[in-house]
């Protein structure tokens, strides 16, 4: 089993979720992160941290958002590792919670 980021953590990119993962499984793209699921050790502390509520156990994704358990594995080996907490993208705020994001993720 592994987290999954899920579709409210795009053009949001709060980062509290980096700052408590003991195993640095999380991954970054331009308005995104992924986690690593061969890295993830289940341990559970990021999903409270994200303020956007977009981290999920595999296997208690919402509707709608299976897709990002892919997305995670896939993006993960592509984009380079993110360690430390980085100020979040600009209208953050204004974007949590918006719905249909998907089309906007960049990568
Ligand atoms: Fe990292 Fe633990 Fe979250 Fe997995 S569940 S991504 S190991 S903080
Ligand atoms: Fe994204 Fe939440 Fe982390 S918005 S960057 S999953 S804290």
């Amino acid at each position: 089993m592994a987290f999954v980021v899920t579709e409210n953590c795009i053009k949001c990119k709060f980062t509290d979720c980096v700052d408590v993962c003991p195993v640095d499984c999380f991954h970054e793209g331009p308005n995104f992160l992924v986690i690593d699921p061969d890295e993830c050790i289940d341990c559970t502390l990021c999903e409270p941290e994200c303020p956007a509520n977009a981290i999920y156990a595999e296997d208690e994704l919402p509707e709608g958002q299976e897709k990002f358990k892919d997305l995670n594995a896939d993006l993960s080996k592509q984009w380079p590792t993110i360690t430390e907490v980085k100020a979040a993208l600009n209208d953050a705020d204004d974007w949590n919670g918006k719905p249909n994001k998907f089309t906007l993720l960049e990568k």
